[in-house]
């Protein structure tokens, strides 16, 4: 039998990044899978006139899977869609098929913030308040 798959426990709360994030409620082990990026599958061609609403907005929430889907956090969406993005990310992102796991990168204490690297491809009109002296846009 396959052992059922037991994910660490996180929480939401107020981030000094941004508005919301995600923390560690436990100690996470390197390479942990914390949870997976939850929301609507789209084509890209139906998820592009959605993600321009968003960003109109100031939020990302579509998140590109491959050449052909996307997923549309904004609907049917979970708490991973509350993980801001750091230029020295804690997270990083396997993509499994359809499904985008979020990973621990290295140990990750309990209470860190979880961020993960957004790797945006686009206007990068976002500037990153992962840390006091970053200046980069995403
Ligand atoms: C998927 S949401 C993350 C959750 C968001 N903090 C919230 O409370 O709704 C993505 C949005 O959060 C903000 N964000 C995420 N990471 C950021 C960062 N490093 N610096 C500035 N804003 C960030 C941006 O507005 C981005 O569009
Ligand atoms: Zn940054």
């Amino acid at each position: 039998m396959p052992k059922p798959l037991t994910l660490p426990k996180i929480v939401r709360r107020r981030s000094k990044i941004h508005d919301f994030g995600v923390f560690a409620a436990e100690p996470i082990n390197k390479n942990k899978r914390i949870i997976d990026y939850g929301g609507e599958l789209v084509r890209n061609r139906d998820s592009e006139p959605r993600e321009e609403r968003y960003l109109a907005q100031g939020c990302i929430w579509v998140f590109r899977v491959n050449r052909r889907w996307s997923r549309d956090a904004a609907v049917g969406g979970n708490i991973a869609r509350f993980i801001n993005h750091s230029c020295r990310p804690n997270c990083w992102i396997e993509v499994a098929g359809t499904t985008i796991w979020i990973r621990a990168a290295r140990s990750i204490r309990k209470g860190e913030e979880l961020t993960y690297d957004y790797a945006t491809d686009g206007e990068q009109t976002i500037v990153c308040r992962c840390h006091p002296q970053c200046r980069n846009r995403f």
